[in-house]
């Protein structure tokens, strides 16, 4: 699995201030933004480009727009705050739908809600959630994406655990995968350590 991590000085100072525990809601939201946007850049990079003809005030030229714009697919909860962003950078993307929650005990992935294209055949797909921890969620809606036909997904987490990074890797699924950290590992509780807590109560509160 090609796995992209990008450690640009802003996506890192980015990744800090979702860290830092004293930042609130607001700041954590406005960073992931941010961050998102970094990481949907460098998720594009080698996309292909259709070329059409266009003419400046001054003469003509070639002007570029994507290919096949991606599907992306925010999973919720905490995946809604990388959605707009990553709409805002590509407008022409279509998008589906993802609810999966991890039980807080056995740390396994609940599905609640699907709501994606009936065929992704051919369709590029970039995943949208702030974290692979255990891999298990990411897991699930790979395999989701997979039932529709799709054969290049883009995984694309702020902060990843190398547990969740192997688990990918090992599933043989055709994925590629981009994000800002793989952190040191899983503490006893599933969670990424150092990490930067739960994404969803960061952004949302706790539920
Ligand atoms: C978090 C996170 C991932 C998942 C990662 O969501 O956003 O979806 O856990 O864990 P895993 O790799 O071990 O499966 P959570 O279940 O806390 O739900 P939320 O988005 O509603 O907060």
């Amino acid at each position: 699995m090609d796995t992209i991590v990008v450690d640009h000085p802003l996506a890192r100072a980015r990744l800090s201030n979702m860290r830092d525990a004293r930042n609130d809601n607001a700041t954590f939201r406005a960073a992931l933004r941010e961050l998102t946007l970094m990481l949907v850049y460098e998720a594009t990079r080698g996309a292909p480009l259709a070329e059409d003809p266009i003419h400046t005030p001054v003469s003509r030229t070639v002007g570029y727009r994507l290919a096949s714009p991606p599907v992306l697919v925010p999973v919720l909860r905490a995946g809604l705050g990388m959605a707009e962003a990553a709409l805002n950078l590509i407008p022409e993307a279509q998008m589906g739908f993802v609810g999966m929650a991890r039980d807080e005990e056995t740390h396994q992935p609940v599905p609640y809600m699907e709501s994606l294209p009936d065929s992704l055949v051919g369709r590029p797909v970039f995943v949208l959630d702030p974290m692979l921890a255990t891999g298990g969620s990411m897991l699930h809606t790979v395999e989701l994406l997979t039932r529709r036909g799709a054969d290049d997904v883009t995984v694309i987490c702020a902060l990843s655990a190398p547990e969740g990074v192997q688990r990918l890797r090992e599933s043989g699924l055709p994925l590629r995968m981009v994000t800002a950290s793989i952190d040191e590992r899983l503490n006893d509780s599933a969670f990424i350590v150092p990490g930067l807590g739960d994404a969803g109560d960061r952004q949302f509160g706790s539920v």
